[in-house]
């Protein structure tokens, strides 16, 4: 069961393993108040941020990389500057606490994208696949991730609403139950793919392991039985309040809300501290076959 740990201000740099421990036994960190400085005019500037009512649209992506918004409506070449430095700024912050706060970690990570969530997740209209207000286990259609591990830091800059959270069971109970029982047993991508790959053309291969985590994505959203009657509970996550979860192992979702940040880092398996625990390692004992292509 998920459990929330709460992190006091002073206890940052106490040990240097133990918080990656409590992530990796699927609990969430938790702060009171936001850990560092964010400017409050950048939280103006977001909370002042109308997203012209779509609520179906997508989160707003910040992308590091490219140091590139993606998703944002229409706004001037102002606003879009001011948008893009705002969640520049974010990324830095959180980045650079983490890297105090998980320092096993941070030798062995890659920055992955950030994201400004401005849309009411209650009652927000979705298809089901898309639907955060469904219990599920992250995984990305697009973006495999052949074993690394999805660490997600959030921030509710909302400053007068919680955001509402519900937790079910963490990875290792859902692939006991469903793993071989409804939601396969992926095998290796076909010879040919893998080749192609290796050869260099530009072909997104799924290792088996991303397959069945997406699997188990849309299995877990698609099964109103598992959603009315698995074990459940409840998180409320205050104004200025952040947290810090492993979303491909916690099942959760987000069933009420508006205005959140959240940051990206993908961990390999090498930078575990218990890599035993990783999905991967628990997927690959349980069917009892290698679930990563090491040469992909
Ligand atoms: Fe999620």
């Amino acid at each position: 069961m998920t459990k929330l740990i709460k992190v006091e201000e002073n206890d940052f740099s106490e040990n240097k393993t133990r918080y990656c421990e409590e992530l990796e036994n699927a609990n969430i960190l938790f702060f009171e108040k936001c850990p560092f400085k964010f400017p409050k005019k950048d939280l103006d500037f977001l909370l002042s941020q109308k997203q012209s009512g779509a609520a179906n649209r997508k989160n707003i992506a910040y992308k590091p990389a490219a140091n590139k918004i993606t998703n944002a409506v229409e706004m001037s070449e102002e606003q879009s500057k001011r948008l893009l430095e705002v969640m520049q700024n974010y990324s830095k912050c959180v980045v650079k606490f983490l890297a105090e706060l998980l320092p096993p970690y941070a030798a062995h990570w890659s920055l992955d994208y950030a994201s400004f969530r401005p849309f009411q997740e209650k009652g927000r209209q979705l298809r089901t696949r898309a639907r955060n207000d469904l219990l599920h286990v992250d995984s990305f259609p697009t973006r495999p991730m052949h074993g690394r591990r999805i660490l997600r830091f959030f921030t509710n800059i909302n400053p007068k609403e919680s955001r509402l959270w519900t937790t079910s069971d963490p990875f290792e109970v859902l692939v006991e139950r469903f793993g071989g029982k409804g939601v396969d047993f992926p095998r290796r991508n076909s010879l040919m793919g893998r080749l192609l790959k290796i050869l260099g053309f530009p072909i997104v291969l799924r290792s088996p392991y991303d397959t069945f985590m997406l699997n188990l994505h849309n299995f877990l959203k698609e099964n109103e039985e598992f959603q009315k009657n698995c074990h459940k509970d409840y998180w409320e996550f205050p104004p200025h309040s952040c947290w810090i979860v492993f979303t491909d192992q916690v099942s959760h979702a987000a069933t009420a809300g508006q205005y959140a940040l959240e940051q990206t880092i993908l961990v390999p398996h090498t930078g575990l501290v218990n890599p035993q625990k990783a999905p991967v390692s628990i997927l690959e004992k349980l069917a009892k076959r290698t679930m990563i292509d090491a040469a992909l």
